[in-house]
């Protein structure tokens, strides 16, 4: 058959999405006479029926918290807030993101319980458990409304802000995703007490990161505090935790990009070295650990590729030993790091897009690496490691 001669029709329109993304700093959350919560839900329209939530707990949170259900379901038990209809545990760290069996459970629930999109899945947990349980909740009914309380540093200062929701498959970060915006963030700091640590320490990590690429102050405020950050110091790590998550939320809020559609995303540097070394390590290696290398991996680089002067990479590398961070992992020597790389741009989409330093604060994208010079950036670090 010959083409019908007509003309191609196109029907366009533009249209813009309003979203308020909340973030709240505060104590004791589910204390009785805290009023956090109810500020949540005081916009609430009265005239509906009481809505249901599912509430989904960190197991390894749990573990250290005994009453948090009771907690939980006290906090809750009041009529102008969500009814409490389930709470499930959920296994802590990586675990979450690995296994699709939480993620079915996390449906089964919602289904069950007959969650629908003006109903609430509320969160307990780190950064893992809150991608899994939120790629659940962004998908069921094509997204119902997701309540996230981090409990871990880097769950407060950087993971659980803003709008990405991933879970790992064919052993690959964050394969599986959705954006998705919560309805609100509630960072409670006195369940960071019970973390060990090493955990403690490693939310840092993305702290150093993003004063690296945007703040050069910020940069020092975290040098000045690096001592007191390792000590515990809650005075002191205080306003890095909230400036750090204030420059993550500005980000994904000013950046004109929330979704990634466009192909730079700056808050990504130290973050292909940092994702395949997790992989590689089969995720003994955390995040937090993984992206403190990753960053003073890049650091080096830029340093190498004759941007980012010495001084600027060892004070870098020296905030982050202070922190009581590692900045050298033997992965680095192996031959698979490189694949990093490619996997790095297949996620992108598109072509690579690395970012370096040209200075602290001043990020700057490239599109290649060299390996020879990314060969002599992990043996400065090696030979610059901590014994
Ligand atoms: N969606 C995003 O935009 C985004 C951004 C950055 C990182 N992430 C992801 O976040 C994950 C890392 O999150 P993380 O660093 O919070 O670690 P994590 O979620 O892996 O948790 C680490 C461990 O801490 C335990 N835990 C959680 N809260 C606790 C508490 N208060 N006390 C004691 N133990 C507690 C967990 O059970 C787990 O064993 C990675 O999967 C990373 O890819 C996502
Ligand atoms: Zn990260």
């Amino acid at each position: 058959m010959s083409p019908k001669n007509i003309t191609a029709t196109e029907i366009n329109d533009d249209f813009d999405v309003r979203f308020t993304h909340r973030l709240i700093f505060d104590r004791d959350v589910l204390a009785i006479d805290n009023p956090t919560i109810d500020r949540i839900f005081a916009d609430a329209p009265t005239d509906e029926p009481r809505a249901g939530m599912i509430v989904a707990v960190d197991a390894g949170l749990a573990a250290k918290t005994p009453g948090i259900h009771d907690a939980i379901r006290g906090r809750f038990d009041r009529p102008h807030l969500p009814d409490v209809r389930e709470i499930l545990e959920v296994p802590g760290g990586e675990a979450a993101k690995n296994d699709p069996a939480v993620i079915d459970r996390m449906l089964d629930a919602i289904e069950r319980h007959r969650i629908d999109r003006r109903s609430y899945v509320a969160v307990f947990g780190g950064g893992a458990v809150i991608d899994a349980v939120g790629f659940a909740s962004s998908t069921a009914h094509r997204g119902v409304r997701l309540i996230r309380f981090p409990t871990t540093v880097l769950g407060q200062l950087d993971a659980a802000i803003g709008v990405k929701n991933g879970v790992n498959r064919f052993g690959k970060k964050n394969f599986v995703g959705a954006f998705d915006v919560p309805v609100a963030v509630i960072c409670d700091e006195r369940m960071l007490e019970t973390l060990g640590d090493r955990r403690w320490s490693e939310g840092f990590s993305e702290a150093v990161k993003i004063a690296c690429l945007q703040d050069a102050a910020f940069f020092g405020e975290i040098e000045d505090a690096a001592d007191g950050i390792r000590e515990r110091d809650l005075d002191v790590s205080r306003p890095v935790i909230h400036r750090c998550a204030e420059l993550h939320l500005r980000h994904i809020a000013n950046s004109g990009d929330p979704f990634e559609r466009r192909e730079a995303r700056p808050l990504d540097f130290g973050h292909w070295s940092a994702h395949r070394l997790e992989s590689m390590s089969d995720f003994e290696r955390s995040h937090g650990e993984a992206v403190a290398i990753g960053v003073c991996l890049d650091a080096a680089y830029s340093h190498v590729d004759g941007r980012l002067d010495r001084g600027s990479l060892d004070r870098i590398v020296d905030t982050t030993v202070r922190l009581g961070l590692p900045v050298f992992d033997p992965l680095l020597l192996d031959t698979g790091l490189i694949e990093g790389l490619e996997e790095f741009r297949e996620h992108l989409g598109g072509r690579l897009t690395v970012t370096l330093l040209e200075g602290i604060g001043h990020g700057v994208d490239v599109h290649e690496m060299d390996l020879d010079r990314l060969r002599r950036s992990i043996a400065h670090l090696e030979s610059n490691a901590p014994a």
